[in-house]
């Protein structure tokens, strides 16, 4: 795997940096079938790719970096697979929390916890909260994650400061939305990559992916590198963002 230094990483960006970068991260199955390996294995090399490119990131200079890890959806997989992608994050927050600790990542897992196995939660709750204050780089986790029961869930909690007075449903604006959702108080993405060559969001970031530019990229997730992800963001960068107005403010700038 090429690693680029920091100056390639981040030299010479013509434009605005995307503040919010989210990954689909798509193609491990893929990946391991070419080499005809179990797709367990394409999820161990996927593991190794979100390593390298959570440092790629930091040195690109992007703020917020977000990865779908496991959807809502992805419960329909044989139990042994879903079994080996929970494996994978508890190896991942074992082996890797330190590392991000001291690196100055903030970690953040978004999605439905209710259903995790205890000891998953527990490991997550235990890399929120040593890495809470940290800044450097915040880094979203979804895992268990789907827009639509994300969605779903905020308009349950609304709903309940509706009925016990509490809320105005005039007061329920975009804004308030945002507010009840897993990621309330991050800014929406910005730019949204899906590698492995499918078109389509697969329920991530439905809401607030409003605005974002996509971009997609034909590497399978194992094989996205630091130059691809670099790419996308120059791709992001040579984008013009309207958000319905007319001014564009060049590439991808916002007013
Ligand atoms: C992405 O790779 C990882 C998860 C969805 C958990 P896939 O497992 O979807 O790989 P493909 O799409 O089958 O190649
Ligand atoms: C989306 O990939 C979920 C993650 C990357 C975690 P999938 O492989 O599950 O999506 P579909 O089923 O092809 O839409
Ligand atoms: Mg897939």
């Amino acid at each position: 795997m090429t690693l680029t230094n920091e100056r390639n990483l981040s030299d010479a960006l013509p434009g605005a940096l995307p503040r919010h970068v989210a990954i689909i991260m798509d193609g491990n199955g893929r990946w391991a079938a070419r080499r005809h390996l179990p797709r367990v294995a394409g999820h161990r090399q996927g593991v190794e790719a979100v390593r390298v490119i959570v440092r790629a990131a930091g040195e690109l200079g992007i703020e917020y970096l977000t990865l779908y890890g496991f959807s809502s959806e992805n419960w329909k997989r044989p139990a042994e697979e879903v079994s080996d992608l929970m494996g994978l994050l508890r190896l991942f927050i074992r082996r890797d929390l330190a590392e991000l600790h001291q690196n100055g990542v903030q970690v953040r897992v978004i999605g439905d916890r209710d259903h995790l196995d205890l000891d998953i939660v527990a490991l997550i709750d235990e890399a929120e909260a040593l890495t809470r204050n940290n800044d450097r780089l915040k880094l979203q986790i979804a895992f268990n994650y789907g827009g639509q029961n994300e969605i779903a869930a905020a308009m349950r909690r609304i709903a309940r400061e509706v009925k016990a007075g509490r809320l105005d449903p005039e007061a329920i604006t975009p804004e308030l939305v945002s507010g009840f959702l897993d990621t309330a108080g991050i800014p929406d993405p910005d730019l949204i990559i899906r590698t492995s060559g499918e078109k389509r969001l697969s329920n991530f970031l439905i809401w607030q992916g409003a605005y974002a530019e996509l971009v997609f990229s034909d590497a399978l997730w194992p094989d996205f590198t630091p130059e691809r992800l670099r790419e996308a963001v120059a791709e992001y960068c040579g984008r013009s963002r309207r958000f319905g107005g007319l001014d564009a403010t060049g590439p991808a700038g916002q007013s």
